[in-house]
């Protein structure tokens, strides 16, 4: 049995291990971490989407969407969300609940905006709101641009339509997978990351 000590040192070390592997994912798509299911809440009506996760820091992570998705009518209704990133090559989950905030024509998401590619763009320009009905299919893209991406200039009417969306950590569970038996554990962000284990 390890002392209380020992513990803490062992999940920290876990904990920053992760981190560092979710700041590699940004720029590996190929990273098992690069995506990762978000989940939000409306009237009681639970919704999961994949997502990409564009940056994070200590607390807060992000990605990039459409202010005109219906996720985002979730979170204006109800802030409280979940994400999940499962990495099934280390056999690693991790379990996130927080807030999340829409970040709209503000100077945060200008600044995002700024470093979002011209073929990224395209997709914040399409006429339709992303989940309307289509009596026939239609590619969500300006007509112009299918074969090409915008210039600059043009490409600025997708900054309307584009968010970026912060989670702000409230708990992260992981769990490791072993043979011998996994290791699952809890941070409690609302705590000063206070961890303890958690029976698997
Ligand atoms: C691999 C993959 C990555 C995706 N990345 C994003 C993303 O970063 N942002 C986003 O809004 N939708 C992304 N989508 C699309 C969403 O999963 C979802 O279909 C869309 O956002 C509409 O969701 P909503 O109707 O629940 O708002 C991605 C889908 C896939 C399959």
């Amino acid at each position: 049995m390890k002392n209380k000590k020992n513990q803490k040192i062992e999940l920290e070390k876990i904990l920053d291990r992760e981190f560092t592997e979710l700041k590699k994912s940004l720029k590996n798509a190929r990273h098992q971490y690069h995506s990762f299911y978000f989940s939000t809440i409306n009237s009681n009506k639970p919704s999961v989407r994949t997502v990409v996760l564009r940056d994070l820091n200590d607390n807060l992570l992000f990605f990039n969407s459409d202010i005109r998705s219906s996720k985002i009518q979730d979170i204006y209704s109800n802030p409280q969300v979940s994400a999940l990133f499962y990495d099934k090559e280390r056999g690693i989950q991790l379990r996130i609940n927080g807030t999340a905030k829409v970040n709209h024509g503000n100077e945060f998401a200008r600044k995002v905006w700024s470093n979002v590619s011209l073929q990224s763009r395209k997709c914040y320009m399409g006429p339709f709101k992303p989940g309307v009905r289509l009596n026939e299919w239609i590619p969500n893209l300006p007509e112009k641009y299918l074969k090409s991406d915008p210039k600059i200039e043009d490409s600025q009417s997708g900054f309307l339509n584009f968010c970026s969306i912060e989670i702000s950590i409230i708990t992260l569970e992981v769990l490791e997978l072993h043979y011998d038996g996994h290791i699952r554990f809890m941070v409690d962000y609302n705590s000063d990351k206070e961890m303890h284990y958690i029976a698997t």
